[in-house]
């Protein structure tokens, strides 16, 4: 996607050929920052303190991170440590863990003094397999939305915009490039497609309101932020005609594990009868769970993230302030599950699926055991 007019990714590696790449997501909306990935430590610095986020680009990050580890040293102990180092460096999003055991699998088979080529061959691999299926997605996405546009221009007897509601960043900026949530919508938009976005500010973080307002607008996608809670009343007045995210997590029966406050969106279009699509690539799929609520592990986060907010002070300085009385504890629990019930229907590479094992197993027949 373009940044004032210039096409980037989200990482690419470094014309140097040991350093890597990124855009460092904390200093956005207000500033746009690349920086050089040199170590494996850089890279699960980078994971960690959400320089990079969004599942499937943590994922393309840890795959760099082995290739910084192998650069240094490329025999197994290094491959290990590394793998154990990103491993733990966030623990949500099920892409993190499908990148490095697919680089695992790659270098298990390629001996010294050949690994570093093979690892960035394998994630350049990777990362170009990411931007094809958020394509993929972005198309099956966009006749999605132009079907719900033609449903209502019926209803209403004359065309109007349709409203999409989003909760955090699954945009371009969460992947490679084009985003998962957010494909459909550029696609759609490009295509002509009267719309509108509802944008959750998303708590603690404030992605939303700060990552997809900025990506969105760099687009010139019609937007507007919400507070996070402002969702189920605009649902009660008709105002959203569908809701979209991505997905960290699903299990291979359809359970979606996002970003936190996710539930709650999909409950109250359940409520009043609002469609709740999730936006996902293969990576995401998680097939060994199969009860979303008991068995993915959620991320808590630093309370830090709930007392304090940053934010564009008047003289255009990035200032921080503390929002809760001196001695509140606060609690961070970084995502949450919305059982398949609640889903009207999954939509990754390969098409639109059912919330369920069925419909995951009619797209993926290769996985049903
Ligand atoms: O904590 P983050 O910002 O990494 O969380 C990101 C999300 O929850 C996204 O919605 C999710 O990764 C799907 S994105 C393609």
């Amino acid at each position: 996607m373009n940044v004032d007019g210039k096409p980037y990714r989200t990482i690419w590696p470094g014309a140097d050929g040991c350093t890597v790449e990124i855009i460092d997501q904390t200093r956005l909306p207000h500033e746009f920052v690349t920086v050089v990935l040199r170590t494996v430590d850089d890279a699960v610095h980078a994971i960690g303190s959400m320089q990079v986020r969004g599942a499937p680009l943590i994922g393309v990050t840890a795959a760099y991170g082995v290739c910084l580890a192998l650069g240094v040293d490329e025999s197994d102990e290094a491959l290990d440590a590394a793998c154990d180092a990103l491993y733990a460096s966030r623990p949500t999003a099920s892409n993190l863990q499908w990148a490095l055991r697919t680089m695992r699998e790659v270098l298990g088979g390629a001996s010294p003094p050949d690994r570093v080529a093979v690892a960035y061959e394998t994630v350049a691999r990777i990362a170009d397999d990411d931007v094809a299926s958020c394509r993929a997605i972005g198309e099956h996405g966009a006749r999605l939305f132009a079907d719900l546009a033609r449903d209502k221009e019926k209803q209403k007897g004359a065309a109007e915009s349709l409203n999409i509601l989003t909760h955090c960043n699954a945009g371009w900026l969460a992947t490679v490039d084009y985003g998962t949530a957010l494909a459909p919508v550029y696609a759609a938009f490009d295509a002509g497609l009267d719309l509108h976005v509802w944008v959750d500010e998303t708590r603690p973080r404030n992605q939303g309101a700060s990552l997809t307002a900025w990506e969105l607008g760099q687009h010139g996608v019609p937007h507007t932020v919400i507070a996070d809670n402002a969702g189920g009343h605009l649902m009660q007045h008709g105002r959203v005609d569908v809701c979209i995210t991505g997905s960290d997590r699903t299990t291979g029966t359809g359970d979606v594990c996002n970003k936190i406050g996710t539930y709650l969106k999909a409950l109250a279009a359940h409520d009043n009868g609002v469609p709740f699509y999730v936006a996902l690539p293969h990576s995401t799929i998680d097939w060994r769970l199969s009860d979303g609520v008991a068995e993915i592990p959620i991320e808590e986060r630093d309370s830090r993230e709930v007392t304090h907010v940053s934010g564009m002070g008047e003289d255009g300085s990035v200032v921080t302030v503390q929002v809760t009385p001196d001695g509140s504890s606060a609690a961070n629990a970084a995502f949450d599950v919305t059982p398949a019930r609640l889903v009207a229907g999954l939509i990754t590479e390969r098409g639109v699926a059912n919330a369920s094992s069925e419909g995951l197993a009619s797209l993926y027949p290769e996985q049903a055991v």
